[in-house]
């Protein structure tokens, strides 16, 4: 079958079986296209909230399908492919994390929305990129706290913050990969360029960003800038968005610090296709299906989280 004929499958199942396809903005610009809604992880877990569909296909990884089903347990979840995990979720395994939590009492624990079903249930609010400064600064002030897992967008929100946090050392291989002698070459090059990065990125990276935003942010601030050129730091599949919003302008990716990889790429993210998502709404594989009372203790950090975003209109 051609692409075209996996597209035109792919829209009669999703009416015929009322089913809805969210797309991180890290998957392909052919699976972006067929998508009903494309976000960042804060955007999808709300659209995963508040859809009517019988069925979400997650075009993404896995911490986002469970995302969508401990938000969403009366649908049908699936992931096209149960390999999609996500290196960022694997540094935080819930047995060392309770060690942690353990070694630290006393503080609350703030997580990241990459993690596991199991991190979510022992953590007190969870937090997106898009959100997290402000998740943290609407807490009482003098609450101690836990962040978790990602040590760059921790360290980074420590520097935003007089809040007292200790970091969780995990990171995300695409994130960390980024060089900091790719960006300055490239800004030899391209002078006036903005450099704009995501907050996973290591502090060498950061510390020569005009911007640091999550990924819709940093869409949102290739919109409003007036800047003709942006070096990029961030996984290259939000590519499809920029160019598509801003045709006039120049959009060039940071090289890996290992230039024999191709790590500036979330393979786990590529690893959803159009056929597997066909295959995916055709045979309602593969479910999610996690037990009732670890989506019940689940849910409560990521409800908070999205009640305290819709009062802080974040
Ligand atoms: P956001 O989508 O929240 O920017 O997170 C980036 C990411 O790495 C998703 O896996
Ligand atoms: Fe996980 Fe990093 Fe891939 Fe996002 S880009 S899914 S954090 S490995």
């Amino acid at each position: 079958m051609e692409i075209s004929d996996y597209i035109f499958e792919i829209n009669k199942l999703r009416s015929k079986k009322n089913a809805v396809i969210l797309a991180h903005y890290y998957q392909t610009g052919d699976i972006q296209d067929i998508a009903d809604h494309i976000g960042d992880s804060l955007e999808l877990a709300r659209r995963a909230r508040m859809t009517d569909a019988q069925i979400i296909v997650l075009a993404g990884v896995k911490f986002m399908a469970e995302t969508a089903k401990i938000l969403s347990p009366q649908k049908k979840v699936l992931i096209p492919d149960t390999e999609a995990g996500c290196s960022l979720a694997d540094s935080c395994k819930p047995e060392e994390f309770k060690k942690f939590i353990n070694d630290n009492p006393g503080r609350t624990v703030v997580t990241y929305v990459n993690t596991t079903a199991e991190i979510k249930a022992l953590s007190d609010i969870i937090c997106t990129s898009s959100n997290a400064l402000k998740i943290i600064e609407s807490l009482p002030p003098g609450e101690k706290i836990i962040f978790a897992p990602d040590r760059n967008l921790g360290n980074y929100i420590k520097s935003k913050t007089t809040r007292d946090i200790i970091v969780w050392e995990g990171t995300c291989h695409v994130h960390e990969a980024f060089s900091l002698e790719g960006i300055i070459k490239l800004k030899e090059e391209f002078q006036s360029a903005k450099i704009i990065v995501h907050p996973e990125c290591e502090l060498p990276v950061r510390m020569v960003a005009d911007f640091i935003g999550s990924t819709s942010a940093l869409l949102n601030y290739t919109k409003q800038s007036s800047e003709k050129v942006f070096i990029v730091a961030t996984e290259p599949g939000i590519f499809h968005q920029m160019i598509k919003f801003n045709p006039d302008k120049k959009f060039i990716p940071v090289p890996p610090k290992d230039s024999t990889c191709a790590c500036s790429e979330c393979n786990f993210m590529k690893l959803i296709t159009i056929k597997k998502i066909y295959e995916s709404l055709r045979d309602e594989k593969f479910e999610i299906i996690l037990e009732e009372e670890l989506m019940e203790k689940a849910a409560k950090p990521l409800v908070r989280m999205m009640e305290i975003s819709e009062k802080l209109n974040i």
